[in-house]
């Protein structure tokens, strides 16, 4: 029995509350989607070119208010053999995306904009009955979030949020070892999104020159320096959740047997981004008297109804090498991603580390095993073109999607509730039930079991 005939055979019996989100009107078998694109800037070209490399997929639609974005985007249709997409948004109508979720041939949309955009666009694609894949995150508020779930549960229209680190193939691999018990019962994980921005947040502006190339910023900055910067200004909370709790909530079956109750958020003062533009441009600078809001090093807690804690770290302002320093911790042993090493009792040197690679060679995940030739090369080591391959055939052939709407606000309304949290000093606060209850019989089924 495949996927999808377990789930409708489940679902049927009333055994299984997993298809809830999945409308059978979109279970058309098809070889190939016409797929259009909202904000076509770094991430947006960068998800194309792994959907251009494939032969199930046609974009035929793209819209980006920044004219440079989109006839690159363009160009790129065009370099891979396809015909030229229909384009919206050169005009610089904010509201152009809507022209485009009007037309009549879309199978999905991919939606790659700034995060304010992320809510308000899924929303209208989702009436419109075109299936979104978004990129992270889900929205801004927790009131976004709500009527995110609201409307893909009204429409029916199929909604996957594309967080490709659960496609990771050492986190993958980890999941294995969970799965199949080598780490025993879980008590405890940890991931985060530990990465310098600082020459992300601020460039020169300059269209070919996205990082590290100046100290400007907004109006005058160039990709995510235009947008992204605002946030850290105004903003405090781990800002960009789904990176780390993705994999996390895979692993302690968060929605399906399990979920989050309760979690706080503390926030370390803010110095890195100061001390960077003063460094890159001097105290003179107008930029050197920006107040950032946002704390360098953002430490969330959350706890699970089955007892296990999770930790999250955001840490973006300050020099340091990229980690997103996982740590999946059971009753009989750890991985630990900073010092790739993997601990368990009996099996390793007594209070000693095995190199971790050794383990998840032998327990590298089928689906890696099986895709490992075709993803080399994608973005992100690979982990770009499953999530993608993830959202494509599961639209296909009528799958539910594998990082469904319930993954999507759960995970991302961790951003909302931390800002909560500290707002009200550092406050433990009640984590929402998005399933309503579901989540007590909706079973550990996920993308990675798909077979796709
Ligand atoms: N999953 C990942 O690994 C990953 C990596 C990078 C970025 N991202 C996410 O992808 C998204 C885009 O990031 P990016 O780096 O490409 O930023 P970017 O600034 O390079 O691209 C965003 C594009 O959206 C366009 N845009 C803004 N408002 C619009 C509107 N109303 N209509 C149409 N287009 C609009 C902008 O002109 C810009 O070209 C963000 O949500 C970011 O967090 C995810």
């Amino acid at each position: 029995m495949n996927r999808r005939d377990f789930l409708l055979t489940g679902a049927a019996a009333g055994t299984l509350a997993v298809a809830d989100t999945w409308t059978p009107a979109f279970a058309r078998p098809r070889s190939k989607l016409r797929l259009g694109m909202i904000g076509t800037g770094l991430r947006g070209q960068s998800l194309m070119g792994s959907l251009l490399g494939r032969g199930d997929v046609e974009m035929v639609a793209l819209c980006d208010i920044e004219p440079i974005m989109l006839a690159r985007a363009v160009a790129a249709v065009e370099k891979a053999g396809q015909a030229t997409p229909r384009t919206f948004g050169a005009d610089g109508d904010v509201h152009a995306y809507r022209r485009l979720l009007e037309l009549d041939n879309l199978d999905g949309v991919i939606i790659a904009t700034p995060w304010e955009w992320h809510a308000p666009m899924a929303i209208d694609a989702m009436q419109a009955k075109v299936p979104v894949g978004c990129e992270v995150v889900a929205g801004i508020t927790l009131q976004d979030h709500w009527d995110v779930l609201r409307t893909q549960q009204e429409t029916g229209t199929p909604y996957m949020l594309l967080e490709n680190v659960c496609y990771r193939r050492d986190v993958m691999a980890a999941l294995n070892m969970a799965r199949q018990g080598v780490f025993g019962e879980l008590v405890h994980l940890q991931g985060g999104y530990q990465h310098d921005l600082r020459g992300v947040k601020f460039n020169s502006g300059h269209p070919d020159e996205p990082y590290g190339s100046g100290v400007e910023f907004g109006d005058k900055g160039w990709s995510e320096a235009r947008w992204r910067t605002r946030h850290s200004i105004e903003r405090n909370g781990d800002l960009y959740p789904s990176h780390g709790i993705g994999p996390c909530a895979h692993l302690a079956n968060v929605n399906r047997g399990n979920r989050f109750t309760r979690i706080n958020s503390f926030a370390s003062k803010a110095r890195g981004l100061h001390d960077y533009l003063v460094d890159k441009a001097g105290p003179d600078h107008p930029n050197a008297k920006l107040k950032f809001a946002h704390g360098d090093v953002v430490t969330t807690q959350i706890a699970c109804a089955n007892g296990e804690t999770i930790l999250l770290q955001l840490d973006v302002s300050l020099p340091r090498p990229y980690s997103l320093d996982f740590r999946v911790q059971g009753t009989e042993g750890l991985w630990m991603d900073v010092n790739n090493g993997v601990h368990i009792e009996g099996k390793s040197p007594p209070h000693k580390w095995d190199d971790a690679q050794e383990w998840f060679a032998k327990y590298d995940h089928p689906l890696w095993k099986k895709h490992a030739e075709t993803a080399a090369g994608a973005g992100h080591g690979g982990m770009d073109w499953f999530v993608l391959n993830g959202f494509v055939e599961a639209l296909k052939i009528g799958d539910p999607m594998p990082i469904d709407i319930y993954d999507a606000v759960t995970w991302s309304a961790i951003t909302p509730l931390s800002e909560q949290s500290i707002a009200g000093g550092f406050e433990t606060l009640d984590f929402p039930d998005f399933t309503e209850g579901k989540w007590k019989a909706r079973k550990p089924i996920f993308a990675l079991d798909s077979g796709y």
